[in-house]
């Protein structure tokens, strides 16, 4: 038997010997965020390289070539992030940024602090490339260079600001709104002031209290490292980005931020458990499914709010999927079905589930578009807004405010989603779209990891933007000189003239009254 696991292990290392090993840390608890990770890892595996997985998500069954590093801490000091997310949709946004840095603090922290980690890190072990998820944890980009190998950076949502500074990708703030915010492409000149301004208090805070923050972790956890913080964080080879074009709107990249939405979508479906598929396949005017995601858990609403939820299902023709984490919710109608568990693309793919309700997460309106179901959408916190925003801009969904929600504004939101057919065709619209690419994202994502690890970090990818300062990058400099000439030109020449002229009449007087003394 020893002997079988020898010759199967050196087998292996023999079919591996031109594939590389690859280091992913995935920082944050969320589920979610490890099902992004989780995918291109597998996906890496079975392209016939090795990984070593740093997540909270250790797997229950061993995959040959994945190698896990648990870091159950990190659940320690994240879990009060999640279960405060209910609240906070209740605070102002300017509030919940600054509370995203703090968290970010802890979990850069609570990673670096686990002991399974660091234990890790004495290991010495090599790698070819770090793929590093990027999730308010700057600090640990600098495990690249503590296992001198290039940067990759993997990012579960859209593409933040301090995402975008890691390649230098423009974002232009005329019609690239930011994430947080409720707006699309489109913005009218009041919203465009507002992006602006939260931008501008979003770099202000990134400059003098988020990176500082991370700098101080930085130099604290990996004492060895050489680069300095500010440079190292601009100096990533790839990031590969959580969303699509199709799914989004057209807006500029650096080449070397790539697009790979889906990633975590195989396309496989399994058969649904036999009730739940009954529960559906029963239905006489089709189902809808209600998933507030892996964070955000319905037992944890106030009674009040279950109730009006409830309210809005009683009497409903539809049937419902509720993830409810409860076995007991009193109240509860006949055609509601609880779980705390649902396959979710395996119903969304079941025809007669006709809309999803959910909080507008990124991994969950992509997988809505891609089985062509419309959303309503209770978005709670980050990219959620942005995302629903989008979905009633191209007419697939609903955006309604969970704050005020009540039963007669949600029931009444169902049953236009589910009569009005606009909503399917153009969800079904986006799937056809969003379907039609060269290669599936996980496909690409795989083709540039390996692209930028065969190239020793694909430096010439890199784009002049990250060497420049911000006046720089805006042509401040530039400017200034252009409107110094310019004024100048408009005012300096004439007030020049104007000078000159009035000396040259003085000087005529002068000599005119000298003339008329003489006489
Ligand atoms: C790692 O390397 C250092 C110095 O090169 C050495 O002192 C240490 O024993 C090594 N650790 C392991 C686990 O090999
Ligand atoms: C940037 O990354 C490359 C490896 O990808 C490394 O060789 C180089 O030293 C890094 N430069 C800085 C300033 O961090
Ligand atoms: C549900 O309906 C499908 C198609 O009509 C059928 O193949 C399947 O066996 C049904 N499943 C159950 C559990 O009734």
């Amino acid at each position: 038997m020893r002997l079988f696991a020898l010759i199967l292990g050196l087998l292996f290392s023999l079919g591996c010997s031109n594939g590389y090993k690859f280091l992913m840390i995935l920082n944050s608890a969320g589920r979610s965020h490890f099902n992004v990770g989780h995918a291109l890892a597998k996906g890496l595996v079975n392209s016939g390289h090795e990984i070593t997985v740093v997540s909270v998500f250790p797997l229950k069954k061993p995959l040959p070539g994945y190698q896990d590093v648990n870091v159950p801490n990190v659940i320690k000091v994240m879990g009060g992030d999640i279960a405060a997310l209910w609240e906070s949709n209740k605070k102002l946004l300017v509030k919940n940024l600054i509370d995203h840095y703090q968290m970010g603090f802890r979990i850069t922290r609570g990673l670096f602090e686990d002991p399974n980690f660091q234990d890790f890190l004495k290991s010495n072990q090599s790698y070819d490339a770090v793929i590093c998820e990027t999730f308010y944890n700057d600090a640990q980009y600098g495990l690249a260079e503590h296992f001198n190998a290039p940067l990759i950076g993997l990012s579960t949502g859209g593409g933040l600001t301090f995402i975008s500074d890691m390649v230098g990708s423009p974002a232009p703030a005329s019609f690239v709104p930011h994430i947080m915010l409720p707006f699309n492409d489109h913005m009218s000149l009041y919203e465009r002031l507002l992006n602006v301004a939260f931008l501008a208090y979003e770099r202000l805070l990134l400059d003098y209290y988020y990176l500082p923050g991370q700098e101080q972790l930085y130099k604290e956890f990996l004492p060895g490292n050489k680069r300095c913080f500010y440079e190292m964080r601009r100096n990533a080879s790839l990031v590969l980005i959580n969303q699509h074009v199709s799914l989004s709107f057209p807006r500029p990249y650096s080449p070397n931020m790539i697009e790979v939405g889906g990633m975590h979508i195989d396309g496989k479906l399994s058969p649904l458990p036999e009730k739940i598929e009954r529960f559906i396949n029963e239905s006489e005017h089709g189902a809808i499914y209600f998933s507030m995601g892996s964070n955000l858990k319905s037992k944890d609403l106030p009674p009040a709010k279950i109730q009006e939820i409830l309210g809005a299902f009683r009497g409903l023709k539809q049937r419902v999927l509720w993830k409810f984490e409860l076995n007991d919710l009193p109240n509860k109608p006949e055609n509601v079905y609880i779980s705390d568990w649902f396959p979710q693309t395996d119903i969304l793919a079941h025809s007669k589930v006709l809309a999803f309700v959910t909080h507008g997460g990124m991994l969950s309106t992509t997988e809505s578009i891609y089985h062509g179901k419309p959303v309503i959408g209770l978005p709670i916190f980050s990219d959620q807004f942005f995302n629903m925003a989008h979905a009633e801009q191209t007419g697939y969904g609903i955006m309604l405010d969970f704050k005020s929600l009540n039963s007669k504004e949600f029931r009444e939101a169902i049953e236009r989603i589910t009569s009005e057919p606009s909503y399917t065709k153009v969800v079904q619209g986006m799937s056809f779209r969003y379907r039609d690419q060269q290669q599936t994202p996980l496909e690409k994502a795989i083709y540039w990891v390996e692209h930028v690890t065969r190239h020793q970090g694909a430096a010439y990818l890199q784009s002049a933007a990250q060497r420049l300062n911000w006046w720089q990058y805006h042509n401040v400099d530039v400017l200034l000189i252009i409107f110094g000439v310019a004024i100048f030109l408009l005012v300096g020449i004439p007030l020049a003239i104007f000078k000159l002229l009035k000396k040259f009449l003085s000087e005529e007087k002068k000599t005119q009254s000298r003339k008329v003394k003489r006489n």
